[in-house]
């Protein structure tokens, strides 16, 4: 059986594409995309899933309500969907712990930088290549990463090395890393942990 994986999003969504045409061209082929959660009703990841024909779910945490209600909200639609594995891409979100540990190897996350560099809480999006520049690193990269109880603090699964050059700005630094790094190792890995829950491996 197929492993069936629901992708967390918050934004854009390009991982998402990436993750879709990864399933089309046969380079994910363990697990099938069933469904999308947001967080943010307007994200553009979710016209992605629409044109794709995969379903989407808008879950909006609540004023009113504690951060253990709104992830047990989230757990309630994954049962619904019999989700084995869930795909952070770009889910500007961290989970709790509780959520976390139900999950034990069957949540991971691509994080824009090479990890344990420029990541934890407060490093998400362009604040990560912005970090990176101000410090002057001279590579950086993406991870993909379990996702456990410490923010970014997972096994690491995949990892590559992007260059930075002379004039970076975060947006220029931001999409090299997304071409040359995010892109591609997401897929990969989202293949291998389909693979290895489909054979019981993990
Ligand atoms: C990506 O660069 C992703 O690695 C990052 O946000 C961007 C989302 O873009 N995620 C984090 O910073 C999580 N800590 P996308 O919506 O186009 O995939």
């Amino acid at each position: 059986m197929l492993t069936n994986i629901c992708v967390f999003v918050s934004g854009g969504g390009t991982n998402l594409q990436a993750l879709i045409d990864a399933q089309k061209s046969g380079i994910i082929k363990s697990g099938r995309i069933s469904l999308v959660i947001s967080d943010k009703k307007d994200a553009y990841a979710l016209v992605r899933a629409k044109e794709n024909g995969i379903k989407t779910r808008v879950l909006i945490k609540k004023k009113a309500e504690s951060k253990d209600e709104y992830e047990d909200r989230i757990e309630a639609v994954l049962r619904e969907n019999n989700i084995d594995l869930i795909v952070l891409a770009g889910f500007m979100r961290i989970l709790s712990g509780r959520f976390t540990g139900r999950h034990k190897n069957r949540i991971i996350n691509v994080h824009p930088a090479l990890i344990p560099s420029f990541c934890g809480e407060g490093f998400y999006g362009l604040k990560v290549h912005e970090a990176a520049l101000a410090y002057g690193v001279k590579v950086s990269g993406a991870t993909v990463h379990f996702v456990n109880e410490v923010p970014d603090g997972g096994q690491i699964i995949y990892q590559k090395a992007v260059e930075v050059q002379d004039g970076d700005t975060p947006e220029i630094l931001q999409k090299r890393i997304m071409e040359q790094a995010e892109w591609i190792l997401l897929p990969k890995a989202c293949e291998l942990v389909s693979h290895k829950i489909q054979t019981g491996e993990l």
